[in-house]
């Protein structure tokens, strides 16, 4: 099996938006990526040298069908970005009106996602000694979020699934480590989001500016590298210095 540095690689969540940024960033490595979203556009924007595969990461079944897949076109993964998520989707709702099965949709994807694929993903990881998880968090599970509590509770709980996952799994030499985005004009924020909401996010960084999806690339493909073997548990903050910790 290939190391880490050049083994294939899974991006959830990359049909389109910031997804679709990292699994391009490794393919320009040469890389083999396959690219998983519910969303059937990931088979169109899949191009030479990916894999596009239509699967929810929220349903066990539909995980280890992709898995499947991506093992018997490329080998087993020895990178997987956990960023799929529900969240342009998911509307402004103050916490007393966030309905039950709202919120268990929300740990359903953001939460169960990352631990289906991590799950899926491990055993060809540790018999070959070697694998990256690099999940995607989020600022607002420090700061709080604009109406979406179960959004932030989601975010927050990635990174306690880091910490304990990064705890189990470095004896057999893989690491775990999260991303925390601040704010970031992908396609889907640019859509929905609320100018002002936009223009905060900005004023409150050291680097007055807004991030695009770039921005957060050379976190992920850090961690995902052979310079950060000795790094696990972590979550990096890429958010132009606005929460510091
Ligand atoms: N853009 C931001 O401001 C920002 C800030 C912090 C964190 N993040 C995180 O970065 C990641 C990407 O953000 P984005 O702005 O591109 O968001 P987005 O909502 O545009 O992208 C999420 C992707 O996940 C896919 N997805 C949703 N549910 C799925 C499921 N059940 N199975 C498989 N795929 C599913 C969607 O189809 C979509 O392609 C998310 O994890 C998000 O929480 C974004």
């Amino acid at each position: 099996m290939a190391a880490p540095e050049d083994g294939p690689v899974v991006v959830t969540g990359a049909a389109g938006g910031i997804g679709l940024e990292y699994a391009r960033a490794f393919a320009a490595q040469g890389r083999p990526v396959a690219l998983c979203d519910r969303d059937d556009r990931v088979l169109d924007v899949a191009a030479d040298g990916m894999l596009g595969v239509v699967a929810d990461v929220s349903d066990e079944d539909s995980v280890d069908a992709a898995f499947t897949r991506i093992e018997r076109e490329f080998g087993a993964p020895t990178v997987l970005v956990n960023n799929a998520a529900l969240f342009v989707d998911l509307p402004f709702t103050g916490w007393r009106d966030i309905d039950v099965a709202t919120w268990d949709r929300v740990m359903a994807v953001n939460l169960r996602g990352p631990f289906l694929c991590a799950r899926r993903a491990l055993p060809g990881m540790t018999s070959a000694g070697a694998g990256r998880i690099v999940n995607i968090s989020s600022t607002t599970a420090h700061v709080g979020g604009h109406q979406r509590l179960h959004y932030a509770a989601s975010k927050a709980g990635v990174i306690g699934f880091t910490r304990a996952l990064a705890r189990e799994v470095g004896v057999a030499g893989v690491t775990v480590n999260a991303v925390a985005p601040g704010s970031t004009q992908s396609e889907g924020v640019l859509e929905r989001y609320p100018r002002d909401v936009l223009d905060n996010a900005v004023a409150v960084r050291a680097i007055p500016r807004a991030a695009v999806p770039a921005d957060l690339v050379g976190a992920v493909l850090f961690l995902a590298s052979d310079a950060a073997s000795f790094i696990t548990g972590q979550t990096i903050i890429v958010d132009g210095g606005h929460v510091f910790r």
